[in-house]
C-alpha cells in the first residue's frame, strides 16, 4: 500500500455538499462503540486544544432536522463519508470537471 497523504492541506471540495477529504493520516484511528478517535480532536469541546476544524452543525442534526446536543448517531462513523488519500497515481483516467468549470464552458 502507498503511504497515506499527511500534508495537512485542506482540499478544495468538488461540489458544495462534498464531505471534505481528510488531509492527514488516519491509520489505526479507532472508531467504534467504545471510542471515537476523530472526536478527540474534531468535537466541539476539543477544538480549542487541537485547533482542528469543528464538525459542522449538520453533524448535530437528526433525521427530522432537530439539533442534538452532541454529534448525531447518523454522523458518528466518520469514515462512511470522509476518506484520507494515498500518494499514488490514479489507475484509470477521469474526466470529472467541477461545477464552476462546467458553468464557464456553457457561456
Ligand atoms: C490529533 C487530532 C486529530 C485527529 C485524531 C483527527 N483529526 Fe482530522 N484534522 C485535524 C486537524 C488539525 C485538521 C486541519 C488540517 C490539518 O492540520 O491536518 C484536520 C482536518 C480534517 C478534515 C478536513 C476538514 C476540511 O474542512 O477540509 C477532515 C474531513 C478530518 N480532519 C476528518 C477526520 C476524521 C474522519 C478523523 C478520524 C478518522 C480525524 N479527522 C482525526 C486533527 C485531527
Ligand atoms: C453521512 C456523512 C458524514 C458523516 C458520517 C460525517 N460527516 Fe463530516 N461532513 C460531511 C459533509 C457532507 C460535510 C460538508 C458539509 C457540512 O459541513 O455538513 C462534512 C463536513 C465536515 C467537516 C468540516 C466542517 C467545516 O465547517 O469545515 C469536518 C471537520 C467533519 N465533517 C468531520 C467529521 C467527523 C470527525 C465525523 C465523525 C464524528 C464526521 N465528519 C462524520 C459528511 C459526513
Amino acid at each position: 500500500m502507498m503511504p497515506q497523504s499527511n500534508n495537512d492541506l485542506r482540499q478544495v471540495r468538488n461540489y458544495p455538499e462534498q464531505p471534505p477529504l481528510i488531509p492527514h493520516k488516519t491509520d489505526g484511528y479507532q472508531v467504534d462503540l467504545r471510542s471515537n478517535k476523530c472526536l478527540t480532536c474534531h468535537s466541539r469541546k476539543a477544538v480549542g486544544e487541537s485547533q482542528a476544524p469543528m464538525v459542522s452543525i449538520t453533524h448535530f442534526m437528526d433525521r427530522d432536522g432537530q439539533f442534538l446536543a452532541s454529534v448525531s448517531p447518523r454522523r458518528y462513523f466518520c469514515n462512511q463519508c470522509h476518506v484520507s488519500q494515498h500518494e499514488s497515481k490514479p489507475w484509470v483516467g477521469n474526466t470529472f470537471v467541477d461545477v464552476d468549470t462546467l458553468l464557464q464552458k456553457k457561456q
